[in-house]
């Protein structure tokens, strides 16, 4: 990592940390506490999904993989369902230009399949047109489950070359190209929550209290500057 110029707040960040992964909480709360209903902060928390992904990319970090809606979210009610998709689908439409812009490509992973077929057909096309550009990799976690893409990988491997599969084939079957160098999880809950289990075996983890409407640039490159004082020993010593 290498600071840039005489302030200390913009680090840029080498191989090391090459991808960072981000479980958004706190969304529900933010709004609560400020007497809105729980669809605002999701939009606010939308807005601020945006801001990060160019903090990163400023940052020097090549791939980001965000967990906007989990297989477990399908729990919660019509409406709320309903304001993320509405957030999704505006993002698939606006993202185009920012995206060609600065040569990211798109990745939206999980079980689409009980999506709506119009927004999963727009997502679809967004991946395509994107699929060529190489500065950056943006990965949107929606229907997203840790286990699940587990159980996937093991039938794709297994349909590929049969019993007995091991863990170089499932990694080649996961959703994303490369692990997470680091996790961050806002809203103050400990837990993975089902987010790239197998993905994380090794990434480091960064848990804050702030919510995640309120998730600014200062704290990313305080936890940047926090992950490089870490020392990665992979099981050696
Ligand atoms: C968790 O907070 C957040 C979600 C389940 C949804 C996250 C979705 C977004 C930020 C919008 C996504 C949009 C795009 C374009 C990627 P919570 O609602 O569980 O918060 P709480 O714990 O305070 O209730």
């Amino acid at each position: 990592m290498r600071l840039f110029g005489t302030h200390r707040q913009a680090p840029v960040c080498d191989e090391r940390l090459s991808h960072i992964a981000f479980i958004m909480d706190g969304n529900g709360r933010w709004a609560t506490h400020r007497g809105l209903p729980r669809t605002a902060g999701h939009a606010k928390g939308a807005r601020v999904f945006r801001k990060t992904l160019d903090w990163c990319r400023e940052a020097g970090i090549r791939t980001a993989t965000y967990y906007a809606f989990s297989s477990e979210n399908w729990k919660r009610s019509q409406a709320e369902i309903d304001a993320i998709m509405d957030l999704l689908g505006q993002y698939v439409t606006t993202a185009e230009q920012e995206v060609k812009k600065n040569a990211i490509s798109i990745a939206f992973i999980g079980d689409l399949s009980r999506l709506r077929p119009d927004l999963v057909e727009r997502m679809r096309a967004l991946e395509e047109r994107s699929a060529h550009h190489e500065d950056f990799r943006l990965n949107i976690a929606i229907s997203y489950g840790g286990r699940d893409e587990i159980v996937r990988a093991a039938n794709l491997s297994f349909a590929d070359k049969g019993a007995p599969i091991d863990a170089e084939d499932i990694s080649r079957h996961m959703y994303t190209e490369c692990d997470p160098d680091l996790l961050v999880r806002t809203g103050g809950e400990l837990r993975l929550s089902n987010f790239l289990l197998w993905q994380s075996a090794y990434t480091e983890f960064y848990f804050t209290k702030t919510l995640w409407p309120a998730f600014s640039k200062r704290e990313l490159h305080r936890i940047i500057r926090a992950y490089y004082r870490r020392h990665r020993r992979y099981g050696g010593v």
